[in-house]
Order: C-alpha cells, then sequence, then structure tokens
C-alpha cells in the first residue's frame, strides 16, 4: 500500500520510514527509526529527487510507480550518493530505463564507485547556478561540497522557493504520519534529534555549511525539503536556520554546563554530583548531567555544542583515560567542538593521570578555554578537598556570562 503525501501542488513525497534499525550508519542508536525522503515532482517532465536506502526500496519503489500513474521518469537528481539515499539507484534506473540521472561531476565519480553497471550515458551533469526546467516549475543547483560528502549539492525549485537540501536540515525520527513540521510539535518532538543528527554527521564541516547557508542568501525558503525527517513548512525553517548559524560557527545556543563523567565504582560519580550539586546551589540552571558509559556519546556530543560549559571527570585507566571518556573527547575533536569553556576532574588510586590526559585532549581543540586548575582525587573526594571543589565550582560560575 503506497504512502504517497503531497508536498505541494505537483510535487509527492514519496519516501519512506525505517523503524526496525537501531544504529544510523551502524554507529547512531535510533530510538525512533528514521526516515528516508525522496520526492517526485510532476510537471511537463517528471523529476524524482533521490532514492532512498535499501531497507526501504520496496515500499519507496511502489510509491514511485503509483505516483507516477503510468508516467515515464524523464529525470533522477542526485542531491546526495550517501548509500542511505543513493542506495536504489541501478534499480530505478532499470525500472525507468528513459530517466536521465542528474548530478555533478563529484556525483557522477561515485554512481562509478558504488555500482557496476554503467550508467554513464544516461548522465545529465550540472554546475553551480544552472537550472533543469521541468515545464512550469524550474530546479536550481547550489553546490554544497562537504556538507557532509563532497559531491552534495541543493536543488532550489525557483518558483515557489522550495528548498530540496540533501542532508541539511534532517533528522533523526521515524514519521509518525504528519508530513509538515508544523504538524507537529516540533520544537519539542524534533529539534534534540535535529540537533545530534547535525551535530554526529555534519558537525565538522561548519565552515562549508557557513558557505552554503551564505550562497542560497537572505530570502527564506518556503518549504524545505530534506532527506531525513519532516518537510520544513512555518517557524521550524528561521528555528533551524539560527540553530545552523549556531552550530556550524560553534557557538554556544546557551549559557549552561554539561557535567560528563566517567565511574567505575561511583567515587568519580559521587565528584561529579558533589560539584553539580554546588552549581546548583550557586544558582546554575539546567545543569546536564551524562554518565559516559551509559548515555551513547552521540546525545553528550548534542549537549556539547548546545552549551557553553563542558565539565570532564573521570578515573585513570591503564595509565592513561578510561576508554569512554576519550572516545567522547575525541569525537569532539573530530567534530572539530571548538569555543567552550572547560574544567576537569581526574582521578586515580595509585597514579592519577586521566587529568593530564583530558588537558591534553581539550588542547588540541580550537579555543577550549579551561577555567580552572584541575580537581584530582586519590580514589575518592574527601572532606579536606572541598575547598578546591568549591573554588572549581566558583570559577565555573564566574566565566558564566
Ligand atoms: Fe543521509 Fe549523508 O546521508
Amino acid at each position: 500500500m503506497h504512502t504517497i503525501q503531497e508536498v505541494a501542488p505537483q510535487i509527492l513525497y514519496v519516501g519512506a520510514s525505517d523503524r526496525r534499525l537501531a544504529l544510523f550508519e551502524n554507529m547512531f542508536p535510533l530510538e525512533n527509526g528514521v526516515t528516508y525522503n525522496s520526492y517526485l515532482l510532476l510537471d511537463d517532465k517528471t523529476a524524482l529527487m533521490d532514492t532512498v536506502d535499501a531497507s526501504v526500496a520496496r515500499p519507496f519503489l511502489e510509491n514511485v510507480g503509483a505516483a507516477l500513474g503510468g508516467r515515464k521518469l524523464d529525470y533522477l537528481v542526485i542531491t546526495h550518493m550517501e548509500p542511505d539515499h543513493c542506495a536504489t539507484i541501478a534499480e530505478v534506473a532499470r525500472r525507468w530505463p528513459e530517466a536521465k540521472i542528474v548530478g555533478n561531476k563529484k556525483t557522477f565519480t561515485m554512481i562509478g564507485q558504488f555500482f557496476h553497471e554503467d550508467l554513464s550515458p544516461r548522465f545529465h551533469e550540472v554546475k553551480e547556478g544552472e537550472t533543469l526546467s521541468l515545464g512550469k516549475r524550474t530546479l536550481r543547483f547550489v553546490m554544497a561540497p562537504m556538507v557532509h560528502w563532497p559531491e552534495a549539492m541543493l536543488a532550489l525549485e525557483t518558483g515557489e522557493n522550495i528548498l530540496f537540501s540533501a542532508d541539511a536540515f534532517g533528522t533523526f525520527g521515524g514519521f509518525n504520519g504528519n508530513l509538515f513540521s508544523d504538524e507537529m510539535d516540533f520544537e519539542a518532538l524534533l529539534l534534540d534529534e535535529a540537533r545530534r543528527y547535525y551535530t554526529n554527521i555534519v558537525g565538522k564541516f561548519g565552515q562549508q555549511v557557513l558557505a552554503t547557508l551564505a550562497k542560497l542568501g537572505t530570502t527564506v525558503p518556503s518549504l524545505i525539503c530534506p532527506l531525513h525527517g519532516p518537510v520544513l513548512r512555518g517557524s521550524a525553517i528561521p528555528l533551524l536556520l539560527d540553530k545552523y548559524t549556531h552550530w556550524a560557527s560553534y557557538k554556544p545556543e546557551k549559557q549552561g554546563v554539561v557535567l560528563a563523567y566517567a565511574s567505575m565504582y561511583g567515587n568519580t560519580e559521587s565528584a561529579a554530583h558533589a560539584l553539580a550539586a554546588l552549581l546548583a546551589k550557586k544558582g546554575v540552571k539546567d545543569l546536564r548531567l551524562f554518565d559516559v558509559s551509559k548515555t551513547h556519546c552521540s546525545h553528550i556530543i548534542a549537549e556539547a555544542f548546545k552549551y557553553s560549559h563542558l565539565v570532564f571527570a573521570a578515573p585513570t585507566y591503564n595509565m592513561h583515560l578510561y576508554n569512554a571518556m576519550d572516545i567522547l573527547l575525541r569525537d569532539m575533536h573530530h567534530l572539530n567542538l571548538q569555543n567552550r569553556k572547560a574544567a576537569v576532574i581526574g582521578n586515580g588510586t595509585w597514579a592519577p593521570v586521566s587529568h593530564k590526559a583530558m588537558l591534553a585532549l581539550l588542547g588540541e581543540m580550537k579555543n577550549m578555554e579551561v577555567v580552572a586548575d584541575p580537581l584530582v582525587l586519590l580514589s575518592s573526594l574527601k572532606e579536606s578537598q572541598l575547598p578546591e571543589l568549591e573554588t572549581l565550582a566558583d570559577k565555573l560560575v564566574a566565566s558564566i556570562a
């Protein structure tokens, strides 16, 4: 049974959801699945905007067939070649043999790499700013290199200013039935997942995201059709444009403290809780406390992009840093997180070095200001160290603008 929905006159949603997938990219936990979006434009010419992941090929192909209603497919437009979108290209090409495949030079190199069929006779290459007329509607192509792959491009439908945004403005989460962001409480339901999606997948490429946003100019699209999540309409568009500007420039959305701790037997955890309680007593609101062994690092990364201050507390392990904390800090580095204020608490029973390891990793990141001396525990936090903990809390509070 097809699940086609109308996006705009003669533009149909033909994508599908996968709620069985446990880990997106075999890495990121999905509590509610993910959508793989595809859109069909039915104008004088027909154009399919991207394909879908292999897991949802069947409902997608049923949707496309039903939506075409016997018409031929003239164009298959490929805005992004990651397999969660490109996996079904060869099958679409087989079923609709007259369709030209629209992409840029890098798109076609990747098609050659991923597929064994020679699809090159069907390639229709487009460059920055070039257009494709479908009849009443025209698509203008905006290259978006490294957002977050080199071949990524956006397509702007120029008549109604509808942006087909590839992975940009996407979010985790399967469909609940409503297609548009203004048919749901987007901010309450999906903003956190939009942030987790962006920061973990595109987070490294802030400079390229800003360059692409600049190319789009100041005209706000009437609709944004991403490759994951709902079609954006209404207040979600300015909301996400503002969030993208913060995330891509590594500016915190708000002042506040994220405390991430690792603890084998509860002693480091106890110190992290003591610090959190002190910060609360001193007036810090909306504290975010995470056990790095319990909360997947993708969630902590998203919170770290949101808030201004980061505290890391971890024991020493194998004369280095507890592994889950090591992974979190290296991931933050790889994702280019910068411009934060930080503090660390280390622990060790005979030779504590975790504080030094955390400071070294923070030192590799850009503009991470350590606002207090590290608090170093020998097995557990002692009464005699409470003044040190108080000083740490005071320095954090003083640095919160
Ligand atoms: Fe949703 Fe970069 O693929």
